[in-house]
């Protein structure tokens, strides 16, 4: 079967995870009945579009036909024109997760020749047309289940099975003893050719969706030092209307082994209404903002020289001569810059209205003496900050907002500082660098883990300490977003 069956499968699969000893995820991801419909629907949507139109086999077949003779019978373009569902329903449960269909019905159209020959006509007489069928309460079931299988998704197919209850066939032309043979020698073929069909795309189907499971990421990069470890751990919890799926969700230093952020449509920014239930809570731990925060320190990805200023007032001692007399005594004229670095990782937690974020830092003052860097004072700066998280497309972002910060001066070799000079330093080593970096940084934001092909739509946000859930309705991107990017799975 074409991609198109499996993609509802990926959404449904991008919920689990395996082994027996329960490890941590720290990202959560509960897929909702109500989301487990919408997963089932588009999944039923573009099995259907994949079996419309495609072609039976032709089926022959002689019969003795009385008063007639020995009629050859040849259907062939036997073409399911359309589908269409009227109930269908997912569940899940211990034995995994079953979609039945039931009460389709389903139109075909074929055409149809003859020979008969007997004693009576030596010369045989031939005949054709077209007829359509109508097949009706097609029941069609299959059972997959979902494993973790070293961080990515199995999918196995249990069971499936499909059904043709009614069937009737109409005419164009031909004779009344022709129809009575379709009626009496075929209905049987054409309904098990259906049956054939239809579980042919699911049996193909299956398979090819696990394999374009097997290619999700188990990481995706963040940036030049980070990635974020999305492998699947545990095997996906299925109760009875949600599937729950744990993400490790922690942020590792980037390898070589990387694979590119995932493909997002732009311009779908989900705006905060609606009401609850939505399809998707993905919950995430604020160790996973702790695990960014320790990589991006290790990577000493918390550090910034600078030397030019708004107001150029760092430039040089001389600047400086009357705020700092000692500092012009001892290093005339020369160079300086300031060294911010973050002294330890940034302390993270979630709070029930925002995240808070503590940061220390140390600004050294350096001058620039025969290319020799002399660090002269050293202040250290403790930040008390806020964000308040928001969507953006895919992904968790936010924005820092400071809340206040208390300096201190931790040593010095030009004598006492001034209080203005310190808080003058402090709050450009804030504005200038520390706040607009980590901004920048909020701004990209965390993925979450929705499929290729799926979007976010009316996310709400709810912070539960020490987890932030976004709980949201998805939105399928849909054939666009196939034809672009999933053309090399099958
Ligand atoms: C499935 O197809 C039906 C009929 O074309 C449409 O009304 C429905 O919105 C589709 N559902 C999804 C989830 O794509
Ligand atoms: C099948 O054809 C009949 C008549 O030709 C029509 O009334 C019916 O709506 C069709 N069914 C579908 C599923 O399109
Ligand atoms: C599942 O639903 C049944 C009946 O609806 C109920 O008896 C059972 O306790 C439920 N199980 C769980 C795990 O929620
Ligand atoms: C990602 O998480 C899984 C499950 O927790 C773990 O086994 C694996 O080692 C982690 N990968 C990296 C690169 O840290
Ligand atoms: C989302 O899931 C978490 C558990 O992972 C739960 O604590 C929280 O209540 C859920 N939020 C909503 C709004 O359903
Ligand atoms: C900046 O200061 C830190 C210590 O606070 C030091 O490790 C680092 O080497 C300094 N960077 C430069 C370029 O001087």
């Amino acid at each position: 079967m074409s991609h198109k069956f499996f993609v509802l499968f990926l959404f449904l699969l991008f919920i689990s995870t395996s082994v027996c000893v329960h490890e941590e995820g720290f990202i959560s991801v509960i897929i909702s009945d109500k989301g487990l419909d919408f997963a089932k629907d588009i999944l039923i949507n573009q099995t259907i579009a994949s079996i419309v139109l495609s072609q039976l086999p032709q089926i022959e077949k002689s019969v003795q036909v009385p008063l007639v003779g020995k009629a050859h019978v040849i259907l062939s373009e036997i073409t399911i024109k359309n589908i269409q569902v009227s109930s269908s329903y997912v569940e899940t449960g211990d034995t995994g997760i079953n979609v039945v269909v039931s009460g389709a019905t389903a139109n075909l159209s074929l055409n149809w020749r003859y020979t008969v020959s007997s004693w009576l006509i030596p010369i045989g007489i031939s005949d054709s047309g077209t007829a359509t069928v109508k097949v009706e309460d097609l029941q069609v079931g299959l059972t997959v289940n979902l494993r973790n299988q070293e961080g990515t998704l199995k999918l196995i197919l249990l069971d499936y099975g499909c059904d043709v209850g009614e069937l009737s066939i109409k005419m164009n032309g031909g004779a009344a003893w022709l129809y009575q043979v379709l009626v009496d020698a075929f209905k049987g073929n054409i309904g098990s050719a259906v049956e054939d069909a239809v579980s042919k795309k699911i049996r193909e189907g299956i398979p090819t969706l696990d394999n374009l499971l097997q290619t999700l990421p188990k990481t995706i990069s963040i940036d030049e030092t980070a990635a974020l470890n999305i492998s699947f751990v545990d095997n996906p919890v299925l109760s009875n209307s949600s599937i729950e799926l744990e993400i490790d969700g922690l942020f590792t230093e980037r390898n070589d082994v990387l694979v590119p952020q995932v493909y997002h449509r732009r311009s779908d920014i989900s705006v905060s209404s609606g009401g609850l239930p939505k399809m998707i809570n993905i919950s995430l731990h604020e160790n996973v903002f702790k695990s960014a925060s320790e990589v991006y320190f290790a990577a000493d990805a918390l550090q910034w020289i600078l030397d030019e200023l708004p107001n150029q007032a760092l430039l040089n001692t001389a600047d400086w001569k009357i705020l700092i007399p000692q500092l012009y005594k001892q290093y005339p004229n020369d160079d300086m810059n300031l060294n911010v670095s973050v002294s330890s990782p940034p302390v993270i937690k979630v709070s029930d209205q925002d995240v808070g974020v503590t940061i220390s830092i140390d600004l050294i003052v350096d001058v620039l003496e025969a290319g020799e860097v002399i660090p002269v004072a050293c202040i250290s700066v403790d930040i008390s900050a806020s964000c308040d998280a928001e969507i953006v497309r895919n992904s968790l972002t936010g924005r820092l907002k400071l809340k206040k910060f208390s300096t201190d001066l931790k040593w010095s070799k030009i004598g006492k500082l001034h209080m203005s000079v310190i808080q003058s330093l402090s709050s450009t080593a804030l504005k200038t660098v520390l706040i607009p970096y980590l901004n920048s940084q909020l701004k990209r934001g965390i993925p979450l883990p929705i499929l290729n092909g799926f979007t976010l739509e009316n996310a709400r946000i709810f912070y539960t300490p020490p987890w932030i859930a976004v709980c949201s309705d998805v939105t399928f991107l849909g054939d666009y977003y196939l034809r672009h990017h999933l053309a090399y799975v099958s």
